[in-house]
């Protein structure tokens, strides 16, 4: 019988142990408390805090809620300035609050937004800055800082891949005014779905929790309008366990990273992103660009060679947000305000990367790279 090739995803999320799991779901039938604030919710919330050693933190259903509440917690109007190489939810959540989202360009280093481009964008309507800490890679944070300073703009990090990344020792989610994460099955650490806001003063968190139980601020007042974006007991428990092993897991990530590295550092035509020096990095993602065009090797051959053999990468983040249909029209998303970000887009692969993912399949991926290149 023919051996089946297995199938590789880019991502396979980790799951806490089952045993551990059913004993938390255990103390919540005793409790009888699924939701709204319940005694997992409030001990998650305060291992997080702990954990990513910020000073006040938010958790959510999922991380697009979170990125809507952000927005609504702040009064944000006008344009806000983001990037164009994310995922759809970044612009997505300024659209929803009837924000103009105006795109500006990354730098070619981290792919990042690209401070000289913000300051390019800013306009008398401009109120806000949404960086996204692309692949976990940190956003030039300080210069973004003076640019905020200078025009008054509120900043609000898009850090959904950025969980426990560390600048020079300080955790980047106490960067800017909000920094909003996301727990989603495919991220670094997830609650299957979930997501959190940091805020960084007692008055901003009280005001998210408000927001996120449909502005109750108490039994009988409900002084704003709110969304429902709680976080279940459920979820709740399940990521107070994930925060056991996460520091674990992210040492296997990285073990991974290197091993890509070290295989793939001298192939003609393949290149990855450096290094971030200070940076205590979560290895979320393995990005390689493809510089190398001809006729049998592009990015899109590579990709679709990979699939062959069962390997599902993914070109993210290709198309650009910019080039999605309620987007394209906006004047921000001409394509020569965009230049870098289109030519990574029409480069980048993300390569699996995850915990559990065998060493001897990180060797047979870069082996299959390796040939594809030679071409
Ligand atoms: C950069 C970015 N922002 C926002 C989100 C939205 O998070 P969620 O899926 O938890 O709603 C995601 C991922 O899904 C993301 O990658």
């Amino acid at each position: 019988m023919k051996k089946k090739t297995p199938v590789i995803f880019v991502t396979k999320p980790i799951l806490p142990p089952i045993e551990d799991f059913i004993c938390s779901l255990k103390r919540i039938w005793e409790n009888g408390i699924i939701t709204n604030n319940g005694p997992f919710h409030i001990e998650f919330e305060e291992a997080l805090t702990k954990h990513l050693r910020v000073k006040h933190i938010s958790v959510f259903s999922n991380g697009t809620l979170a990125l809507l509440s952000a927005l609504q917690a702040l009064d944000i109007k006008g344009e806000v300035i983001t990037t164009p190489f994310s995922f759809v939810a970044t612009t997505h959540a300024l659209w929803w609050n009837k924000i103009t989202p105006v795109f500006a360009d990354i730098e070619p280093d981290y792919l990042t937004l690209d401070p000289a481009r913000i300051e390019e964008a800013i306009t008398p309507r401009t109120t806000a800055i949404m960086p996204v800490h692309v692949y976990g890679n940190p956003c030039k944070m300080e210069e973004i800082e003076k640019i905020a300073q200078k025009h008054k703009l509120k900043v609000i990090y898009d850090a959904a891949h950025a969980f426990g990344v560390e600048v020079n020792g300080k955790s980047i989610h106490n960067y800017g005014d909000l920094s909003v994460l996301s727990f989603h099955a495919t991220k670094v650490f997830n609650t299957i779905e979930g997501g959190a806001i940091v805020s960084h003063d007692s008055n901003m968190k009280k005001h998210i929790d408000h927001l996120k139980n449909f502005g109750f601020e108490d039994e009988v007042t409900v002084a704003e309008p709110g969304i429902n974006a709680k976080m279940n007991e459920l979820q709740a428990a399940y990521g107070l366990l994930q925060l056991k092993t996460i520091n674990k897991y992210i040492g296997k990530r990285k073990v991974i990273s290197d091993k890509y590295r070290e295989a793939l550092k001298d192939v003609p035509g393949i290149h990855f992103l450096k290094d971030v020096p200070g940076i205590k990095h979560n290895y979320a993602y393995f990005p390689i660009l493809i510089s190398k065009e001809n006729d049998r090797m592009s990015r899109d051959k590579l990709y679709n060679k990979l699939i062959e053999n069962g390997i599902f990468g993914r070109r993210y983040f290709y198309p650009l947000i910019s080039s999605f249909p309620p987007y394209k029209n906006l004047q921000s998303a001409e394509r020569e305000n965009l230049p870098v970000a289109h030519e990574v887009a029409a480069k980048v692969i993300c390569l699996p990367i995850y915990p559990d993912l065998d060493l001897s399949m990180v060797e047979n991926i870069s082996k299959i790279i390796i040939n594809h290149a030679k071409n």
